[in-house]
């Protein structure tokens, strides 16, 4: 990551309000082994975050009743955004990287939290983003990445950066840590249902506790992050070639080592396998597990209907998306010639 530009910046450079979106996401295959060097396969949902700033000078920011730390304040518009000092440090965080003093902030959010949908990335993207507007910068200027980052890193110290990739983009994304993401060719649209399988998890948590299984056996490990890497390889060519049966089976395979990684829970199962039997052609938990959500692969929109029937038979609440194709997205340089 560069350092901030060496920029002294005041408010009054840019507009006197910022605001800025950002999309939460699904992760279709390789969470957890991205952290380690990974490839993953990431898709930005239709729905994620909003949020409003404007500078607060010094008199604003004294007593005032909502969250104020370092100066700023934080007003959430939705119970489910919580994150209490966290959310301050994050804010303070990311305004850093803009050279910006104490600012009101005021978020939206149109995710479940805490459920592997990438809720803290969406609401720090759409802070970067608004930040961003605040000093003049575009959505799209890579100090809004870098800000993202610094807000992630509070929640969830390790992060491989995919949320964020996915909070800033569109469309289908192959993320390796470190690198720009690459825009995936989808040669069909892939129609997802996703369920909230279970309460929230930390990623933080998450995150460590299989970083303890790759310190204790790490042949084992490496085995089982070669698995989750050829199965991204296998996807790139179902969803350029538009088989989604294989890419269901892959997703399969891959619910399977998730699961060796103690990061399925019973919930996460019993949704897997409703989706399942309702026709999705394949399900696994996305994001950081041990609760949180699942994603079902669905063969069309009319059995979408179905797999989402079943599961909120179930008791689970679920929701579909559409990600459109983009035949003409090209994955990696070598794919132009197949
Ligand atoms: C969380 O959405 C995805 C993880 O792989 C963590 C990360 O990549 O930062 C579990």
């Amino acid at each position: 990551m560069s350092e901030p530009k060496d920029r002294s910046v005041t408010p009054s450079l840019g507009t006197e309000e910022g605001s800025g979106t950002a999309s939460g996401k699904v992760i279709i295959l390789g969470e957890h082994a991205v952290v380690h060097g990974c490839a993953a396969i990431a898709v930005s949902l239709g729905r994620g975050a909003r949020a409003r700033v404007r500078p607060l000078h010094q008199a604003d920011s004294a007593n005032t009743k909502e969250g104020v730390a370092h100066g700023d304040r934080i007003t959430l518009s939705d119970q489910s955004v919580q994150g209490g000092e966290a959310l301050l440090d994050a804010l303070r965080a990311a305004r850093a990287v803009f050279a910006l003093g104490p600012v009101e902030l005021e978020l939206s959010l149109d995710l479940p939290a805490g459920s592997g949908l990438g809720a803290s990335a969406a609401l720090g993207g759409a802070t970067a983003r608004a930040l961003a507007q605040l000093v003049g910068l575009t959505p799209h200027d890579p100090l809004v990445a870098q800000a993202t980052d610094a807000w992630e890193e509070v929640f969830h110290g390790n992060a491989s950066g995919v949320d964020r990739a996915a909070a800033l983009g569109e469309g289908a994304l192959l993320f390796i840590r470190g690198q720009a993401p690459i825009p995936l060719a989808l040669r069909v649209p892939l129609q997802l249902v996703i369920a909230v399988a279970g309460p929230p998890a930390s990623t933080k948590t998450m995150v460590e506790s299989v970083m303890r299984l790759r310190q204790s056996n790490r042949i084992q490990f490496d085995k089982n992050l070669a698995a989750l890497g050829a199965l991204v390889d296998n996807a790139k060519i179902c969803l350029r070639t538009g088989d989604l049966s294989s890419l269901g089976q892959l997703i399969n395979l891959a619910q399977m080592v998730l699961a060796g990684w103690m990061l399925s829970t019973d919930s996460i199962e019993l949704a897997c396998r409703t989706a399942r039997s309702a026709g999705a052609l394949g399900a696994k938990l996305t994001g950081a597990g041990g609760g949180g959500c699942i994603v079902a692969l669905s063969p069309s929109d009319a059995m979408s209907a179905k797999i989402e029937s079943a599961l909120s038979e179930q008791g689970f609440d679920t929701f579909s998306t559409e990600v459109g194709a983009s035949p003409q997205a090209t994955c990696e340089h070598h794919d132009h010639h197949e």
